[in-house]
């Protein structure tokens, strides 16, 4: 609908335990991208610290999501990847949102809510306005495509409402200035001249919400405090294969086709990994395996787990037993980001009106 260069910008916290839904809701997705345009893929660090959090297991934690990038096939010479506490602009972006947004969109966020739990006096103010430096990363590039997992839907719906505020308040500004893009499709909703892209979330295939091992109405999370409920990246094929053997399930052998996985969340969710690991779809899946028990089944997935996952554990092993390598990738990464993101924080603050050094 509008003429932004198109540019994909997707990030993932440095929390610790990186699983398999991080891996096939997001990080698996990033990598054929970079072949198809411009891609950013950033280490979101200042999110980390939105919750309670350990400063050396954050250091830690940063060059693991890298590593991680790194081992499933992200190329630094063609994709930008960095972490964000060092490009300057995406604090100071998300300052602006923090007074474009408002308080009743930020109450609305469903992952708050989770997060802050009962005692919501007691959540940081980073918590409550995480939406906005998660829309201040995205648009600190006008990035137009966000390659996310299921979960991130609501922050993504968040940043395009930003993005039309922003337009919309300062719609005659960036006329004056001459710093937007021509929207071909004026409406009431949006003028003649646009400052920042309205994304598009990518949110697609058979993985975009991995469940728990253990629990199929769970999501698989870094947080669960069952280390059996998710498949870590850095697992050995032991544990892999163990916590595929221990996934919970029900005693019927499998459907024929995706119509009979409904009601049967642990089975979907087996099927829909298999699915993802392999590339293929999720009715392909259960031609090959339609009437079979578990106990065939799972061996098998877990063969194909251990295929696919162990020779990237070992690679981010490597890769974090000596990190100068990754200490560059993300060096080179943060210059590389800034000169994107330093003229387009320049235009944004003329909008707004700031007084520049004179
Ligand atoms: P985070 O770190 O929680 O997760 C990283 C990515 O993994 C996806 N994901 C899953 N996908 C499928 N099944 C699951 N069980 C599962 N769990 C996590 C997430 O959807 C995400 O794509 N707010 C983001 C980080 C972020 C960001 C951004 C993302 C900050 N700024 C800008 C995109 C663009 C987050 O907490 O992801």
């Amino acid at each position: 609908m509008n003429q932004f260069q198109p540019r994909v910008f997707s990030g993932v916290q440095p929390t610790g335990n990186l699983h398999l839904g991080n891996y096939l809701g997001a990080i698996s997705r990033f990598v054929p991208l970079q072949d198809e345009m411009p891609t950013i893929y950033c280490v979101v660090d200042m999110h980390a610290i939105t919750v309670k959090h350990d400063p050396a297991a954050l250091t830690v934690a940063t060059r693991e999501v890298t590593a991680a990038y790194l081992a499933a096939g992200i190329d630094p010479k063609k994709a930008i990847i960095f972490n964000q506490s060092q490009v300057r602009e995406h604090a100071e972006l998300a300052w602006i949102f923090n007074c474009v947004a408002r308080m009743g969109w930020l109450s609305r966020m469903t992952q708050f809510k989770e997060k802050a739990g009962k005692n919501r006096e007691n959540a940081s103010v980073g918590l409550f306005a995480y939406p906005t430096l998660m829309a201040a990363d995205i648009l600190a590039y006008r990035a137009t495509h966000v390659p996310v997992g299921d979960d991130q839907k609501q922050h993504l719906e968040l940043t395009r409402d930003i993005a039309q505020k922003f337009n919309n308040d300062f719609a005659e500004r960036i006329a004056e200035l001459g710093v937007g893009v021509p929207n071909p499709a004026p409406s009431p909703e949006l003028p003649g001249e646009l400052f920042f892209p309205l994304t598009e979330p990518m949110i697609a295939g058979p993985a975009t919400r991995i469940m728990s091992l253990r629990d199929g109405t769970k999501k698989m999370s870094k947080s669960d405090p069952s280390d059996l409920s998710r498949i870590n990246l850095r697992d050995t094929a032991d544990e892999i294969s163990k916590k595929i053997r221990k996934a919970k399930t029900d005693p019927e052998p499998l459907p024929g086709d995706t119509g009979g996985l409904a009601d049967r969340a642990e089975a979907a969710n087996l099927v829909g990994i298999y699915a993802a690991l392999s590339g293929r779809t999720k009715d392909e899946v259960l031609s090959d395996f339609g009437g079979q028990p578990f106990s065939v089944f799972k061996p098998a997935l877990a063969d194909l787990a251990v295929e696919k996952l162990a020779p990237m554990a070992d690679e981010m092993n490597r890769l974090m037993a000596a990190p100068d390598h990754i200490h560059a990738v993300l060096r080179d990464g943060a210059e590389r980001a800034s000169a994107i993101a330093e003229p387009i924080l320049h235009d944004a603050r003329r909008i707004c009106g700031f007084l520049e050094r004179r």
